[in-house]
């Protein structure tokens, strides 16, 4: 891909569409009863005022979907074009436009799996494009001017939302209304965006882009991960059905990854079967260290600071490298 080169004084921007809110379109003014993934790239560019005044924009469109119809196969396009593009010396940065639903999850992929220090910004909107309170169109324009900051190299892959900076390790989806709809919580924002300007006043020091160990370059398919939800009588049988069709299980536990007597005890038959359970927790905050109690056999993993979608991301890629229960504990001690 050659860019087309506008303005030489500008960095070059490619933006890879892949559908969400931000592409939705339904009744004018209203923000209910619409499609997300309708509006092609073309056309979401050209909605953004004053866009070709911070960056030269290429656009591709890789899918056009609700986020909740992301797969694997989306992943991997995406991390394999971003790190062929990033070789090319006329690409400065990128920004994915993304459904809100699943937006901290792809991000996170990608924070492991990106192999360039170029900026990499996903950002979406809580509003369809018809909506009176469209929000999509300043979080692209805040976007593509992050992806062409020389503050963002090596700052992982970020997201931009409603102002807001995030790292794709930490962010999270925490209201499913209002357009601030992202937080890193206890964690806090990276920074801010003022029009096209970021403060960034945090840096996330896990590894990640070049100096993350996962590699999908050579990949069509990842480890399969199932997360299971444990509540008050939980089946625990529910993990006997995974393991069935699963490399590795996560648990969204109470508490601080917490479960019943019975689910440990399914815990232990998962063991001899080669099956590593990481212990998450539903709660959506706090950190999840090791506990003798809970991490009873060599398959239980503590989650960290990781939610559960994410734990299952990182337990997936872990997969790839290795099988070894405690190999696999330090992974989740390093990311
Ligand atoms: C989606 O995740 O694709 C739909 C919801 C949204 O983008 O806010």
């Amino acid at each position: 891909m050659l860019i087309n080169q506008k303005n030489s004084e500008l960095k070059n921007i490619v933006i890879l569409a892949t559908g969400g809110t931000i592409a939705g379109t339904g009744e004018e003014g209203k923000t209910t009863n619409y499609q997300a993934g309708n509006l092609d790239i073309q056309t979401l560019i050209s909605s953004v005022s004053n866009l070709d005044k911070i960056a030269n924009i290429y656009g591709e469109q890789i899918a056009n979907v609700d986020s909740n119809d992301i797969t694997v196969n989306h992943w991997l396009t995406l991390a394999n074009k971003i790190n062929e593009l990033s070789k090319q010396e006329d690409i400065d940065g990128f920004v994915i436009t993304h459904g809100t639903d699943t937006l901290e999850e792809t991000a996170y992929f990608l924070d492991l799996t990106v192999k360039t220090s170029k900026p990499v910004v996903l950002t979406g909107a809580m509003r369809p494009s018809t909506a009176t309170s469209a929000d999509g169109p300043l979080n692209l324009y805040q976007s593509v001017a992050l992806a062409a900051s020389d503050l963002s190299i090596e700052q992982g892959c970020m997201v931009v939302f409603s102002d807001g900076i995030y790292s794709g390790r930490n962010v999270q989806k925490v209201n499913t209304f209002k357009t601030n709809a992202f937080s890193s919580i206890e964690f806090g924002c990276l920074g801010y965006m003022r029009d096209n300007i970021p403060y960034f006043f945090n840096k996330s020091i896990k590894p990640h882009t070049i100096d993350s160990q996962f590699d999908i370059s050579k990949l069509n398919q990842l480890p399969k991960v199932s997360i299971a939800y444990f509540n008050i009588d939980a089946d625990p049988s529910i993990l006997k059905y995974f393991s069935q069709s699963s490399e590795g299980i996560v648990i969204a536990g109470a508490g601080s990854g917490t479960f019943s007597t019975k689910w440990l005890q399914a815990i232990e038959s998962l063991e001899l079967k080669g099956i590593p359970v990481v212990r998450s927790s539903r709660i959506g905050s706090g950190i999840i260290l090791e506990d003798d109690a809970m991490d009873k056999y060599n398959n239980c993993i503590p989650s960290y600071t990781l939610s559960p979608p994410k734990a299952r991301i990182l337990l997936s890629l872990a997969l790839t490298k290795t099988k070894d229960y405690g190999e696999i504990k330090n992974i989740f001690a390093e990311y």
